[in-house]
């Protein structure tokens, strides 16, 4: 169901109900700016560990002193998510928010600038992106690990959002964390995947055959040496998608494009 008035692109939000059977692998050589081959040697086969993340925050953090130096783009699309952030968020009575992947903390500067009653929890693997996030929250509130197992279990959140995690994880894993979080919504409250990993074509198209001919080439191109790439993780359709967040019970959805990313897609879901 799309949300009233949103007259999905065809392409773009095709679904199949093969879910986990097109999953798409995607190809990384620079993030922010930021040469991977820089940073570590590079695997077309496994995802980046925590050795290669420490590599590149050292990298980042030296290229970047604050958000405002970062590219002024990615900067325009978090505006973009924490805008639909805030839209799912009851207007007062600070509620309590997880933020499962934060990263860097960008969207939750932003919010926080616009709400300080926000009791935000942040979950991340690692300690090195929370460098300028850390100062804007109480003690206690950034949570390093693997989320749920490094959240507190005594705690329920009135939303829960994963921004742009979702590529990084197989279906299986990925059901499971939304299970899991699932479990962890007070009464009424809702889950929010903001994923930046929209596979935007129908699944048997002469497009998405091209597409999937572009990646291949790319695996080539690394094992015959041409040009080193990182596997990045996944794309899926929204059909895809959906079928994970309803297998891992969550029935009520709604979803639509988010910016003007092609690979954009937000999903409100609740049990
Ligand atoms: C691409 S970044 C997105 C950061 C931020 N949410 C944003 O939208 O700008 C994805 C982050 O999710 C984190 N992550 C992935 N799976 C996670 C999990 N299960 N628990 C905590 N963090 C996770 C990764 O370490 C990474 O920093």
């Amino acid at each position: 169901m799309f949300p009233q008035g949103y007259h999905a692109p065809r392409a773009r939000f095709s679904s199949t109900g093969a879910t986990g059977a097109l999953m798409q692998r995607f190809y990384q050589t620079e993030w922010q700016h930021i040469p991977l081959a820089s940073c570590a040697k590079l695997s077309c086969f496994t995802l980046p560990d925590a050795a290669f993340y420490a590599a590149f925050y050292e990298a980042f953090f030296r290229k970047y002193p604050s958000f405002a130096d970062m590219p002024a783009s990615w900067r325009a699309q978090k505006k973009t998510w924490a805008e639909k952030v805030l839209s799912c968020l009851p207007a007062a009575g600070a509620p309590r928010v997880l933020s499962v992947g934060c990263g860097l903390g960008y969207l939750e500067s932003l919010m926080l600038a616009q709400r300080a009653d926000i009791q935000f929890h942040c979950a991340e693997i690692a300690d090195a992106p929370l460098r300028w996030l850390r100062p804007l929250l109480p003690e206690g509130r950034c949570h390093v690990g693997y989320a749920p197992d490094c959240l507190p279990p005594d705690l329920a959140f009135d939303l829960i959002y994963c921004g742009s995690i979702d590529y990084a994880m197989p279906d299986d894993v990925w059901r499971r964390l939304l299970q899991a979080l699932r479990a962890r919504l007070t009464q009424g409250g809702g889950i929010l995947i903001l994923s930046a990993s929209l596979w935007p074509d129908p699944p048997m198209s002469v497009r998405s055959y091209a597409r999937r001919c572009r990646q291949l080439w790319r695996v080539l191109r690394h094992l015959l040496g041409l040009q080193a790439v990182q596997f990045w993780g996944w794309m899926r359709t929204v059909g895809e998608n959906t079928a994970l967040c309803r297998k891992a019970g969550l029935s009520t959805l709604t979803y639509g494009p988010i910016g003007s990313d092609p690979h954009g897609l937000w999903i409100m879901a609740y049990p």
